[in-house]
């Protein structure tokens, strides 16, 4: 059963590869920290399947700093030119750091120097500071590989819900959801 929410999910996400005009794996992700206020901003899926859908990013900014407080998330795809939208949710965990350290690798020059010089999430009172700082990481790294930061690296959300809608006419749209209990998964239907 699981294999069939995974597998589906990969069809789908090749259709969107094939069909949407840029970033098929850019998704929203929320998150909440103790004070239970949901924030969300999109982020990139950098790598899927049962053991999560895994995005890259920095430890301290805001959704760092709420996955610290309550590691729960839900992930958003909308693939607008197809009309289907999955939503999963579940646990958070922090991706080990060797695996960090290679997908960083993978990183051009320039991310990599960016990731460094942004402070994200904590206010900016020009962008030319930014700029400076860049300036000044290239100087620092100059001649060098650029590790990966101390305060980036990646999250997994390790799916218990995965709802799967697809646009039907009238409005009669389809909803399969795949629910996780422990290792066991189960399907049913949603009314739209
Ligand atoms: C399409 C798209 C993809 C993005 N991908 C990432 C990403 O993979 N990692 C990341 O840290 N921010 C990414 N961002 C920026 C985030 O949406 C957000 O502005 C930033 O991470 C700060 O969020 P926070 O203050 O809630 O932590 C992306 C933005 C867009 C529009």
């Amino acid at each position: 059963m699981c294999g069939d929410a995974f597998k589906l999910f990969d069809e789908w996400l090749a259709e969107a590869r094939a069909s949407e005009p840029n970033d098929p794996e850019a998704m929203a992700l929320a998150t909440a920290g103790a004070d239970g206020q949901p924030s969300m901003r999109m982020v990139l899926m950098k790598g899927h399947g049962p053991g999560g859908f895994i995005f890259y990013t920095n430890e301290e900014s805001v959704k760092g700093q709420q996955l610290a407080e309550n590691a729960r998330a839900a992930l958003l795809f909308h693939w607008k030119s197809l009309r289907r939208q999955v939503r999963i949710e579940g646990a958070v965990e922090r991706v080990p750091a060797d695996q960090a350290d290679a997908y960083f690798a993978s990183r051009s020059r320039d991310s990599q120097l960016g990731a460094w010089a942004s402070d994200q999430s904590r206010p900016l009172d020009a962008r030319a500071t930014f700029e400076a700082r860049y300036d000044e990481m290239k100087r620092r790294f100059d001649g060098q590989d650029v590790p990966r930061p101390p305060h980036w690296g990646g999250y997994r959300v390790i799916p218990e819900r995965i709802e799967f809608w697809s646009d039907r006419p009238h409005r009669l749209h389809e909803r399969r959801l795949f629910t996780r209990d422990g290792e066991r998964w189960s399907e049913g239907l949603l009314y739209p």
